[in-house]
């Protein structure tokens, strides 16, 4: 199967990159299998008409109720009927700056599985984190995933908080490392073999030597995705 490649724009771009950017992509990419564009969800729907046949496009983030009172939310029905294929959830700057909490996360994986969505369940710790890496993500994991019995749509990405829009990316070393681990805390704590991307400062210049890793699943891309012609040949290095 092939790796992916998984873009998120974050709060950038807006609709007048659209077209370019869904262009430049079909003309220069021989291989759109598993390519994936989180955008915000306002532009969702614009960008999946778009990008249909193409691409996939994913959201970033989803609500987990169905539908009610939560002004100015969006509940993963409404970014599925939007076109999106994936969503984004437990980002790390959702965790940070918007307080999400484990079980915040569990439940929005739940209501995008229910929805049909493909989830991208992101698990990172920061850097006073470090040293105890693995309670942090062994946590984020079991309880992000607690009651889910259908993994098929679920990929996982982890992505070290203190590499992400730092320049700084982990080593080739700690990337291997920390990959065996979350793959060894899914095999004992779910019995499941789920893709695993890797996430934090990567760029056209270093995603052929990640992506060359077997528990390297694909690549979560953020500032080296805004432009088109970078995120393509970072998909191309693949
Ligand atoms: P970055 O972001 O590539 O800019 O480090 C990655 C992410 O947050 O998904």
């Amino acid at each position: 199967m092939d790796k992916y490649i998984a873009a998120n724009w974050k709060m950038n771009n807006d609709f007048s990159d659209i077209e370019g950017y869904v262009d430049y992509l079909n003309e220069n990419l021989d291989n759109k299998n598993n390519v994936v564009v989180c955008v915000p969800h306002v532009m969702l729907k614009t960008f999946a008409d778009k990008a249909e046949g193409i691409v996939d496009c994913g959201a970033e983030n989803c609500y987990y109720a169905e539908k009610g009172a939560y002004t100015g939310e969006t509940s993963a029905k409404m970014v599925k009927s939007a076109g999106a294929k994936y969503v984004i959830i437990g980002h790390s700057e959702r965790r940070q700056i918007f307080g999400e909490t484990n079980e915040m996360v569990s439940k929005k994986i739940d209501a995008a599985l229910a929805a049909g969505l493909k989830v991208i369940f992101c698990i990172g710790e920061t850097l006073e984190q470090k040293p105890e890496f693995e309670t942090i993500l062994k946590t984020q994991i079991v309880e992000g995933l607690a009651g889910i019995s259908d993994f098929s749509n679920i990929i996982v990405a982890y992505e070290p908080v203190w590499a992400i829009g730092t320049g700084v990316v982990a080593t080739i070393e700690d990337i291997e490392k920390v990959h065996a681990y979350v793959k060894s805390v899914l095999k004992d704590n779910f019995n499941v073999d789920l893709p695993i991307l890797y996430g934090g400062s990567v760029k056209p210049e270093n995603s052929a030597e990640i992506l060359a890793l077997a528990d390297v699943g694909g690549v979560l891309v953020g500032g080296a995705c805004l432009k088109a012609d970078s995120f393509a040949q970072i998909a191309k290095s693949r």
